[in-house]
């Protein structure tokens, strides 16, 4: 496939407005959030309004939410509260969009009576025509899911970008029902986007100098494209499309092999569905970064058949083991939810025990959290008190700290390739970036400039960042 092919362009949903308004817009929640945030500025940019930093500013404040734990909606009804003064005094309107707009629609519209706007991840496009709405002073509300990757022919607009890297959303949605998570209820149905589509985003990056692309899914691994449609099962596809279609492995060969000079990162990574081919990929391209995100959630095998993961602790173990031959320097990361209803003392060392055998890089750890209507909520009670939770999830980071120093301990006298991206947060004399195994490093800036490869002798570390010292452009990536 050839990706300098026909570029894409901004598509033009035309609305009545002379002149530019400003919009700013606050993202929560995950990578794919900030992602979709790109898109709906792309959409609004192109319907005459322009970003601005700070919501003092601005005519319509937009709020790009998450659902994926209690914690993280309770800071988002706080900010709205904040934003209640800003409102009778500015006039200003606020949109809440993302998965918390799908979850709650019109009852948001009831429950928070300063927002004006809801849209669900899918209706994006549809915010122009909704904006027409609220300036007439009408709620809006849009939060229809689709069946269709719904904004593949819209160049994000990048948002506080380092110009280094970027995210490219490559499927939508998640069909795997894990009985904790609220995601396939606000993103709806998986969905991979056209590969065409994929590799122009990446190319027309390319040509803006960027050097690093993320692509993003719920389940990349799950990623396969028949040429249209939400076809995901395999088995009722037809010969010729079988012959012809392309899952990831087939997808991150192409990119590999396009953009020679670029690194190629994903995430998340199913190990259900994390197939040989993939890892094989993997270790056969060197700009394809050697870091696997592989949430594993829990060591016990009675409780991840009960959060309906599709494979047992050793299945989980022998996939690591596989990845470890194939690409000996790959650096894993996990999830873990610590607390899941019914989780006894034996559970949770069994979780620990898994940490001790993979010894993670490092790792994203939480207490579980009861999401509504949800599998889990319907049938099971949430019965591991909170002191039990924060005593368990206590250990479980107490253990990846250790693991996350341990692995950093092994670059020390050595050199490693580092990708510059930005200024370092606690010094402007140092620049900071990550290694192919996604390990943070900072060294003195010297010569050297965003953006650069460079090669780093480490010097020092802590179990979160690596300390160096710039040699040379590298000749790697
Ligand atoms: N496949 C997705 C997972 C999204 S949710 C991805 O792209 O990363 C990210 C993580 O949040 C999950 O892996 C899980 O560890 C955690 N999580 C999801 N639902 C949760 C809940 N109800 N309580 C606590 N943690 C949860
Ligand atoms: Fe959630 Fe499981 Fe999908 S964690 S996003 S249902 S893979």
């Amino acid at each position: 496939m050839n990706s300098t092919t026909t570029e894409i362009t901004n598509e033009n949903i035309v609305i009545s407005k002379n002149n530019k308004k400003k919009v700013f817009i606050e993202t929560y929640g995950c990578q794919m959030n900030f992602a979709d945030s790109e898109v709906v500025l792309s959409i609004l940019k192109n319907n005459q309004y322009q970003k601005c930093e700070s919501a003092i500013e601005s005519d319509l404040i937009l709020i790009n939410t998450c659902s994926i734990r209690e914690k993280a909606e309770l800071n988002i009804r706080k900010k709205l509260n904040a934003y209640k003064k800003l409102k009778n005094k500015n006039k200003v309107k606020i949109g809440v969009l993302g998965c918390m707009a799908e979850r709650l629609k019109t009852k948001f519209l009831e429950e928070e009576k300063i927002v004006d706007l809801v849209v669900g991840p899918d209706s994006y496009r549809d915010i122009p025509n909704l904006l027409n709405k609220v300036d007439s002073n009408e709620k809006a509300i849009n939060v229809k899911l689709s069946k269709f990757e719904t904004y593949e022919k819209i160049i994000p607009e990048r948002i506080n970008s380092n110009k280094v890297s970027a995210f490219v959303s490559i499927t939508r949605g998640c069909d795997n029902m894990c009985t904790f998570c609220v995601v396939p209820f606000t993103r709806g149905r998986e969905r991979s986007r056209d590969p065409k589509s994929i590799l122009n985003e990446i190319h027309l990056l390319e040509k803006k100098g960027f050097k690093e692309v993320t692509l993003l899914g719920q389940n990349v691994d799950s990623y396969i494209w028949y040429g249209g449609g939400l076809k995901k099962d395999y088995s009722k596809a037809s010969p010729l499309q079988k012959k012809t279609s392309l899952k990831f492995n087939n997808l991150l060969e192409i990119i590999a092999k396009d953009k020679p000079r670029m690194r190629i990162r994903f995430s998340t990574s199913n190990p259900q569905d994390m197939s040989d081919e993939v890892i094989e990929v993997i270790a056969k391209y060197q700009n394809i970064c050697k870091h696997i995100h592989l949430p594993v959630q829990s060591g016990s095998d009675k409780i991840l058949k009960k959060m309906n993961r599709l494979h047992t602790r050793e299945e989980y173990l022998n996939l690591v083991d596989k990845i470890k031959n194939k690409i000996p320097n790959c650096s894993i990361s996990h999830d873990i939810i610590t607390g899941f209803p019914s989780e006894n003392d034996v559970d949770h060392l069994d979780t620990l025990n898994l940490m001790e055998s993979v010894k993670y890089d490092y790792g994203y750890m939480f207490k579980y959290s009861e999401r509504p209507g949800t599998m889990a909520q319907k049938k099971f009670i949430d019965n591991v008190p909170l002191e039990i939770k924060n005593i368990r999830l206590n250990e479980i980071i107490l253990k990846q700290k250790k693991h996350s120093l341990l692995r950093n301990q092994q670059f020390l006298n050595k050199t490693v390739c580092v990708l510059i991206e930005k200024e370092s947060k606690k010094s402007d004399r140092f620049w900071s970036g990550r290694t192919t195994q996604n390990s943070v490093v900072v060294f003195p800036k010297k010569n050297f400039s965003l953006g650069n490869f460079v090669d780093v002798r480490i010097e020092n570390c802590t179990s979160a960042t690596l300390i160096g010292n710039g040699l040379r452009i590298s000749k790697d990536i």
